[in-house]
């Protein structure tokens, strides 16, 4: 080695080492100048010591560096025991004698390296440094792929909870409507059978709705979720019932108008969601213009030649030019933060077009937003 040669040991230095070495005196030296140079290093006096140490710090020890020529267990038989309980660890050998047999012997129990004694503290360095590379990398790997798998994890756990809050939101408030009709008919005494019935039937069908939702999200992450047919009516009668009361509460009238018996094959549950967004949005629409006091929303079936569209309309003025193109971004909103997350618009856009292969954009009129959603029939 040239003496201007400056060596880094950045992988021993992160390394345990089994050193296993019956003679004292070499013993000494390589440990007073490996030891400053590692992590941690055991010390064996012979090849039984050395696989008792090795057995109980399995899981710690990164390199094995032995003699071979030892009493109570030769190298040899040490490192065979080794392998079999560990046929990855590297092992370097240290000896002074190499005779063809014994070469055989240690070839054949995948020894990584071999420095003749005398030994010579740097080369003994450099072929522990070369060994441990390889091992040293995987190992990185491994941590950063397990890294990299817990977090994407993590975000595609945060983003189904993301759409269950949001997609939870409707049917908390429609709950919430629902037990202020049953405070108002309480403090009136007007708790008639009826109007309990309708009460109890009207929560039911949101809670049902909402572990429905638990499932729905489920399934969009399963890759065999199944499509099948079914017709618009399916759709638009059981979100109408989980979203009337709060319509009615703000004085907003809602018109299906078309053939509802129209059958389409796809997700009818993600079909919901997207209905559901979009109506929510255009009732918030309604409820932020002031100047409107009868909101009106029309959805409007519309058989095509070979794709059926629904418009959902509403009388709230419309999006402003400037935003049409940023609204089905994700988390983009006008609203407060408590009120928007702004994925509605971005999910119903993935449901409809990559999930069920059809379209949905808007366009305005002289009196509010149209949104068109196309499906192939
Ligand atoms: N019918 C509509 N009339 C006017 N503006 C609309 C209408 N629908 C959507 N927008 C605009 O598009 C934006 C994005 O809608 P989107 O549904 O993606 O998010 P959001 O309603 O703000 O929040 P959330 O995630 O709770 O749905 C809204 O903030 C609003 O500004
Ligand atoms: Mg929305």
């Amino acid at each position: 080695m040239l003496k201007s040669e400056v060596v880094k040991y950045d992988i021993i230095k992160e390394s345990v080492v089994l050193y296993v070495e019956d003679d004292k005196d070499v013993s000494g030296i390589i440990v007073s100048s490996i030891d400053s140079l590692c992590k941690k290093i055991y010390v064996a006096a012979n090849g039984q010591e050395g696989l008792d140490i090795y057995t109980e710090h399995q899981d710690e020890i990164d390199i094995v560096i032995t003699d071979l020529n030892m009493p109570k267990l030769s190298g040899i038989e040490m490192i065979s025991r080794i392998r079999d309980i560990n046929y990855d660890v590297p092992i370097v050998i240290t000896s002074a004698f190499g005779d063809e047999t014994m070469l055989k012997k240690v070839i054949n129990l995948s020894v990584d390296g071999f420095v003749a004694k005398p030994l010579i503290i740097h080369d003994l360095l450099k072929i522990i440094e070369r060994t441990l590379k390889p091992v040293f990398y995987k190992k990185e790997l491994r941590k950063k792929d397990t890294l990299i798998f817990q977090q994407s994890k993590l975000a595609a756990i945060g983003e189904m909870i993301g759409n269950i809050a949001h997609q939870w939101r409707q049917p908390l408030n429609s709950i919430g409507v629902t037990m202020m009709k049953l405070e108002f008919n309480s403090e009136n005494d007007n708790l008639t059978r009826e109007v309990v019935k309708d009460i109890i039937d009207n929560t039911n069908a949101i809670v049902g709705h909402m572990s429905k939702t638990i499932d729905d999200f489920r399934n969009f992450f399963s890759p065999n979720k199944e499509k099948s047919k079914f017709k618009i009516r399916d759709s638009i009668e059981s979100i109408l019932a989980l979203m009337i009361p709060q319509l009615i509460n703000n004085n907003i009238e809602i018109k299906v108008i078309g053939d509802q018996d129209i059958e389409i094959f796809g997700y009818k549950n993600e079909l919901k969601q997207v209905l559901i967004n979009i109506i929510s949005n255009a009732k918030d629409a309604i409820i932020n213009n002031k100047n409107i006091s009868n909101g009106l929303i029309e959805i409007n079936i519309k058989p095509q030649k070979d794709y059926l569209k629904i418009a959902i309309k509403d009388n709230a003025g419309g999006v402003p030019q400037d935003l049409i193109d940023k609204i089905f971004e994700p988390y983009f909103t006008t609203k407060f933060k408590s009120q928007g997350t702004g994925l509605g618009l971005y999910m119903s856009k993935v449901i409809i077009e990559k999930n069920m292969k059809g379209s949905l954009y808007i366009e305005n009129d002289d009196n509010g937003a149209i949104f068109n959603i196309t499906l192939p029939l």
